[in-house]
């Protein structure tokens, strides 16, 4: 596997394969690459003939006092894993080469509506680093299909958005999120847990999965089901940021003749910030 830091080189590549009628498959990442990221590598896999993963820890996406400085940073490891993934290219650029600017970070890209509300009303500014860096990416590779982890679902409808918005000739495609064995979504945040909140972390699951069972055995009472959810989880020891029900294309809050919906929950345990989310149709 070829590891790149330069857009340029990268290009030249790029433009070998399209010349040889490849298409190719991007797989954004930050890193720190667990089974989660190596199971949306093995579903490129299936959609183009090229894999190329990006690692990049990319600064315009977290927020003041958040874990930009210690975000685990692993390349040799992604590197060693990718290759038995089969990845054909790594690109790994610095954040100069992503921002060139050296005033600012450049020109942003905001989805707005959808990025101020759940996890963007906690942490301001994400989803529009979010926004800013995926556009960055999708420019540099122009991939034909790009696959993103379901386990982050308002950012993939983020993404969705600004792929349909700014006509990316794009496919987005949703990763299923894996779970270990207890329910807790693989996470690159979950180093961040102690022994013993590592044990209480699967509630997360838990609380999300009951909810989701009782939607869709009929509950419609929406207020009382977040209340509780919440309420589950401050009792094990979380500080949840939010436990919500909303309508699963707009991530509007649910209205009674919904028939997608989608249970998303964010809350601190420890030093980590853990999200989980569940689909429910009904
Ligand atoms: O989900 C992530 O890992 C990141 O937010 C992404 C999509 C790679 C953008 O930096």
């Amino acid at each position: 596997m070829k590891t790149i830091r330069k857009i340029a080189s990268l290009r030249e590549t790029l433009r070998a394969w399209r010349h040889a009628g490849q298409t190719v498959a991007l797989v954004p990442t930050l890193g720190n690459l667990h089974q989660g990221h190596i199971s949306l590598v093995e579903l490129a896999r299936r959609q183009a003939d090229r894999i190329v993963v990006s690692v990049f820890v990319n600064p315009t996406q977290f927020g003041p006092g958040e874990d930009y400085q210690a975000y685990p940073r692993t390349l040799d490891h992604d590197r060693r894993r990718l290759t038995r993934a089969g990845a054909e290219l790594l690109f790994a650029p610095a954040v100069e080469e992503m921002y060139p600017r050296a005033e600012d970070a450049g020109t942003v890209v905001s989805v707005p509506g959808l990025s101020s509300i759940l996890c963007g009303e906690f942490r301001p500014g994400h989803f529009d680093g979010v926004a800013s860096v995926v556009s960055r990416l999708f420019n540099i590779v122009q991939p034909d299909v790009a696959v993103f982890g379901q386990k982050d679902y308002q950012q993939l409808t983020i993404i969705r958005r600004l792929q349909a918005d700014l006509h990316y000739p794009v496919a987005i495609v949703a990763g299923p999120t894996l779970r270990e064995a207890d329910g807790l979504a693989l996470s690159s945040r979950n180093q961040y847990l102690s022994p013993a909140e590592r044990r209480l972390a699967p509630v997360l699951y838990r609380a999300v999965s009951e909810c989701g069972d009782r939607l869709r055995a009929g509950a419609r009472d929406y207020a009382a089901l977040e209340a509780h959810g919440k309420a589950t989880l401050v009792a094990a020891g979380f500080r949840p940021d939010y436990f919500s029900i909303r309508n699963a294309h707009g991530l509007q809050p649910a209205q009674i003749m919904d028939r997608h919906l989608v249970v998303l929950v964010a809350a601190h345990l420890g030093r980590a910030r853990l999200i989980d989310n569940q689909l429910v149709e009904r």
